[in-house]
């Protein structure tokens, strides 16, 4: 068997959608592993837009199964409209697509908390407002509710009480009103009875997968300067984004894990608050902005936009293990008739190799300049079809980080893509 991760490289919005929507057809499963509804990618399906926040774009793939594994926060509700959604559009999920019984439920009052702190809060963290945090606390605090406890009424009510028991003081304190448990139960007790066709065992559902020598493709969420233990803390999301996260959210064992790809954006982008070394607040960045449409698919915020950062890159190289780097929107960098790439920090006169533990809003970032390129590079299907200038680039990646490039992205549509092989055999 074989198992490979797909992992966010830097503050999200990668283009992971892409890469998984190009290796899905090589996989017959594909489990994603982390975070909730905060993350979406727009998929093209018959001619009309969709974007997904949960169910992963493997699901377009008629003969691949798709797992929303249990290291994930659902929204049913977000879910249920996904799946009527793909199935409008004449993609079938059912007996395609498993929920696993053990992902935690994001409720109302998750929604609720996240909007009031981030209102309330001086501080804010710029999160998505779709109650990840919360619902993320609860299963650590181990009240959360779960899948499978949509599907059984009774114990369904006895558990909301408890959950919304504890939430009473902080919803008062920011000065809120506490939904009423008996309409939550009711509307979940529904969403649950609408999802029984797919809530299941996906534990029992990986572990058949690596016994019978299958191709698992494993999913993340945000990237990994976003992950709650290996990025700019506090500005971070509340699950492990990372390559590790993979092992206990989809509930596969490190050793069985044969490959991790960390997927990488030309340029740096970041949505919400939190340090951004390489962040340009002028037309550079507005052109990236532009020329990469770099707006949420999620909640539609103008994307923050900035020059390459190898320093993040190489802490995700490390991080994640990666054996490889796909490197995505090549083509938003034609036309800059200079390109600047951070290949180091300063920080109180010292030079940094790697982020700091903190006060990465502090460091000045180290540039070298490297020459552009004008040329269209939709059309190269390869990395030796690229303008010399663009080759250079993708070199100076690998000799700083350290780690392969494989695939090269050079624009939206799945054809505009450099060197795509199977990567099950790369
Ligand atoms: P939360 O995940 O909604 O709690 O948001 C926490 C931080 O992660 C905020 O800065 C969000 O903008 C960011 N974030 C969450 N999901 C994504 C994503 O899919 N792409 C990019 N940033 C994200």
């Amino acid at each position: 068997m074989s198992a490979l991760v797909i992992v966010g490289a830097q503050w999200g919005d990668e283009g992971k959608g892409k890469v998984v929507d190009l290796y899905a057809p090589y996989a017959d499963l594909v489990v994603r592993y982390a975070g909730g509804a905060n993350a979406g990618h727009t998929l093209v399906v018959g001619g009309e837009k969709l974007i997904l926040h949960l169910i992963p774009s493997g699901i377009l793939h008629e003969q691949t199964k798709c797992i929303v594994g249990q290291g994930t926060v659902i929204d049913p509700a977000v879910l249920l409209k996904e799946i009527r959604a793909l199935g409008e559009r004449g993609v079938s999920t059912l007996a395609r697509l498993l929920i696993s019984q053990r992902a935690h439920v994001v409720l109302p009052h998750h929604k609720q908390v996240d909007e009031l702190r981030e209102a309330k809060s001086h501080d804010a963290i710029g999160t998505t407002k779709r109650g990840i945090g919360p619902c993320y606390e609860d299963k650590v605090a181990r009240r959360g509710i779960r899948m499978g406890d949509l599907l059984d009424a009774s114990p369904l009510g006895t558990k909301l009480e408890a959950n919304l028991d504890a939430w009473r003081p902080v919803i008062e304190d920011l000065g809120g009103t506490l939904p009423d448990s008996t309409s939550i139960q009711t509307e979940y007790a529904e969403l649950g009875e609408m999802l029984r066709g797919y809530i299941g065992d996906a534990t029992s559902a990986v572990r058949e997968a690596v016994q019978s020598d299958g191709k698992i493709l494993l999913e993340g969420a945000q990237g990994t300067m976003l992950d709650i233990d290996n990025g700019t803390y506090p500005f971070v999301t509340s699950s492990n984004a990372v390559a590790g996260g993979a092992c206990a959210g989809a509930g596969i064992g490190p050793t069985h894990i044969t490959r991790a790809v960390g997927i990488a954006k030309a340029y740096t982008t970041r949505v919400g608050g939190g340090p951004f070394p390489t962040e340009l607040d002028d037309d550079v960045g507005q052109q990236l902005r532009d020329a990469g449409a770099e707006y949420g698919s999620t909640t539609g915020r103008p994307r923050r936009c900035g020059w390459l950062d190898l320093v993040a890159l190489r802490h995700a190289v490390a991080v994640n293990g990666l054996d490889e780097i796909a490197i995505t929107k090549l083509d938003v960098l034609s036309t800059l008739p200079t390109l600047e790439v951070c290949v180091a920090y300063e920080l109180d006169g010292q030079r940094l190799s790697h982020p700091p533990y903190e006060r990465i809003d502090a460091v000045t970032p180290v540039y070298d300049t490297l020459e552009g390129w004008d040329d269209d590079l939709s059309s190269c299907r390869a990395r030796n079809e690229l303008p010399v200038a663009a080759q250079r680039y993708i070199e100076r990646i690998e000799k700083e980080v350290g780690c392969p490039v494989g695939l090269v992205s050079v624009g939206p549509d799945r054809e505009d893509t450099a060197d795509l092989k199977d990567p099950f055999y790369s």
